[in-house]
Parts: structure tokens; C-alpha cells; sequence
């Protein structure tokens, strides 16, 4: 018989790979409404929901603590007072973040944390209360501690969309230059649709546990919009420090911005890049209270364990996001150039 799913915060990134993914494998998936859990009877829960921008948790501390932390002890509780724990198994979106103000380089699951932000204070909680569940009351509840991972789909306002999307812009030319906070923090990305994966093959084990998922490797913010923008032929060279730091086009390679940004566009952006050659400013706005400087995940055991090997490197991923990105920007150009109005995101 077909397996049922249930995940909380379907309309996600993660949510919405997830859910394809469960239903390739034949699953009937279900989206979270309330009174869901009784009604569905779900063999697993993936509780994705939450308010999970770091900087945003900063203005809206008391929102980020009810939904990623109370959240998580709503739904350990309908399972277990709904006497459903021994069908029931309960993923639950843990995080890099909380390693926060790193104890160690690579993080392992034995790392201890230390949140910087009121979302990893919170998403704290929401571990702890899943060890809490599985320890106290037998619940086979596993955290998957997720470091950044990224996709075409990716809220607008994370970094990588963020220089993904002004990217594709600023070869169109419908934006000048693209402000970021702090280019010298270092994340380890990998794609959301290997990370999915990762959730699913925790909820496939015997025994539940708590795994870190990430690909071992730690690149800066800096070198993420660096690659972007090469990827499109356009080499960049930052120069100044902290505000100050600024990016500028140092070259162009003509034969790979025709082929990924196409030939219409070469002699206006050449203009653009003689005339205004800076793209990349800072924008102290941006910067966060508290920062985690640095994230580097060890996959050792979600390898050995889980047989988790991830698919797409961060080449591979960046590729996937500006070739997304240049085909929707060319979409809202034509809207614009038609006369319809289109909308730019902020954080
Ligand atoms: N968003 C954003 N916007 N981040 C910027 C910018 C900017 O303009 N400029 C620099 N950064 C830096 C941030 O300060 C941070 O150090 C890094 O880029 C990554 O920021 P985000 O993409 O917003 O992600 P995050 O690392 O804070 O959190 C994400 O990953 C976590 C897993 O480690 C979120 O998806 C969390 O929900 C998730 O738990």
C-alpha cells in the first residue's frame, strides 16, 4: 500500500521538492492544515514549516519562537496524544545555524551549538524537543541538521537568489548594481534537491537519529558572486574593505555571454560596463546583530549511514540558479517591454 507523507511548510523550497519527490516514490503526500495529523494518518511527518530567514528573526523574535520552536512541540504532541507514535515518524528541519559562533571546524553532529540569532534560538529548542520526544516517550523522531541548501526556487531575499537574481538583471540591464551585507561570511551550500534526499533516507532508517547533512566544503559570499557572475563570462575583481568593498567587471568573455545571456545583449552590457563598471556594493542595512561567520558541515555520517552522496557541487548548483534566473528576467523584460509592470524583492 502506498505510503502517506505529511509536511509542514509544503509551499517551501524544500517543501515543494520534497513533495515531488515522495510522490515519484508513489506516496500520497499531504500539505499541513489543521486538524491534518488526525485526519490523514500520515506514516511521516516532515515539519519544513517555519519562519527560517536569520536576519528577519531579528524584527519578528516572538513570531520566529512560536512557529520554529513551539511549532515543533505541536506536532511531537498531536502525535503523541493522538496515540499515533508507533505508525508515525517525525522529521524534523534542524540547522546549521545552530552551530552559530562555531565550537569546532567541520561541524559534526557532536559539535556543541551556540544560536546567534533568535531563528537558531528557536530552531534550538526545536531539536532538543525532538531528542526530548524520542528519549521520553519512544517517538521515532530524527533532526536532519541541514546546512544552506539552495535551488532555482529559493526564497528571493537568501543570498544566493538574491546574487543570482541581480545577476540576470544586471546583463539585461533592468538593475545597475547589486548591494549585499557581509561578503566575507563563509557557507556551505549544496542543492535542495539532493537535501530532500537526506530527509527522506532519515525517515527510512530502523532507528531514529540526528544527522548532519552538508557537502564538506565552505566557500565565501564573495567567491559565490564571483562564480556567478563567470558563469555568464563576466569576470569580477572586489577591491576595498568593509563598506567600502566594492566589485567591479574586469573583463568580458563575448563567446560565453552570448551563449548563456545570448547576442542582443553583448553591446549594451559592454557599453553599460565601460561607462559603470561597478556592480557590487555594500549596504551596511544588511549586516546582521550577530553573525555566524563561518559554516562547514562533516557528511561522514549521513554518507556511511544514510548512503547520502549529493548530486550537484556548488558549480553545478550556481549553473542551475542563473540559467533559472536569466530565463525569468528575459520573461519580465518582454512584460515590461509590453507594457505590463513586474515586481523586484527585498529583504
Ligand atoms: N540574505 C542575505 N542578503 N545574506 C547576505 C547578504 C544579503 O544581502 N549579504 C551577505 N549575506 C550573508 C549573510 O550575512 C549570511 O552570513 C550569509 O550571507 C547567508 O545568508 P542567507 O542566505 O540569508 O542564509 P543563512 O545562512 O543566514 O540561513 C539559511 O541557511 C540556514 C542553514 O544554515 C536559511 O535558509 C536558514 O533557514 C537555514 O537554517
Amino acid at each position: 500500500m502506498a505510503k502517506t507523507a505529511l509536511i509542514t511548510g509544503i509551499t517551501g523550497q524544500d517543501g515543494a521538492y520534497l513533495a515531488e519527490f515522495l510522490i515519484k516514490k508513489g506516496y500520497l503526500v499531504h500539505g499541513i492544515k489543521r486538524r491534518i495529523i488526525q485526519e490523514s494518518k500520515p506514516d511521516e511527518i516532515y515539519n519544513l514549516g517555519a519562519m527560517s530567514h536569520v536576519k528577519v528573526s531579528f524584527d519578528v523574535p516572538e513570531y520566529t519562537a512560536n512557529t520554529d520552536g513551539i511549532g515543533t512541540l505541536r506536532i511531537l504532541e498531536a502525535v503523541r496524544l493522538l496515540g499515533m507514535k508507533d505508525n508515525t515518524r517525525i522529521y524534523q528541519a534542524s540547522t546549521s545555524e545552530l552551530y552559530g559562533l562555531v565550537q569546532e571546524v567541520p561541524q559534526t553532529e557532536k559539535t556543541p551549538f551556540y544560536p546567534r540569532s533568535p531563528y537558531a534560538v528557536a530552531k534550538l529548542y526545536g531539536y532538543w524537543i525532538t531528542v526530548n520526544y524520542r528519549e521520553a516517550y519512544g517517538l521515532h523522531a530524527s533532526n536532519g541538521i541541514l546546512f544552506n541548501h539552495e535551488s532555482p526556487i529559493r526564497g528571493e531575499t537568501f543570498v544566493s537568489r538574491k546574487v543570482t537574481r541581480a545577476l540576470a538583471r544586471i546583463v539585461l540591464g533592468m538593475q545597475e548594481t547589486l548591494f549585499m551585507g557581509n561578503l566575507s561570511s563563509k557557507r556551505d551550500w549544496g542543492h535542495a534537491k539532493d537535501y530532500v534526499k537526506a530527509m527522506y533516507l532519515i525517515l527510512q532508517q530502523a532507528i531514529p537519529d540526528d544527522y548532519v547533512i552538508a557537502t564538506g566544503i565552505t566557500t565565501e559570499v564573495r567567491e559565490f558572486i564571483r562564480r556567478s557572475f563567470a558563469m555568464t563570462g563576466i569576470e569580477i575583481t572586489f577591491s576595498g574593505e568593509g563598506e567600502n568593498e566594492t566589485g567591479t567587471i574586469t573583463s568580458i568573455d563575448e563567446t560565453l555571454f552570448n551563449e548563456k545571456v545570448g547576442k542582443d545583449h553583448l553591446e549594451s552590457f559592454k557599453i553599460r560596463a565601460k561607462k559603470n563598471p561597478l556592480v557590487v556594493k555594500v549596504d551596511p542595512a544588511y549586516y546582521r546583530p550577530t553573525e555566524v561567520d563561518l559554516l562547514l558541515g562533516d557528511p561522514t555520517k549521513s554518507r556511511v549511514k544514510l548512503g547520502w552522496i549529493p548530486e550537484y557541487d556548488l558549480d553545478g548548483l550556481i549553473l542551475d540558479m542563473v540559467t533559472s534566473d536569466l530565463l525569468l528576467m528575459k520573461r519580465e523584460s518582454y512584460l515590461r517591454k509590453g507594457g505590463f509592470s513586474t515586481y523586484n524583492y527585498f529583504e
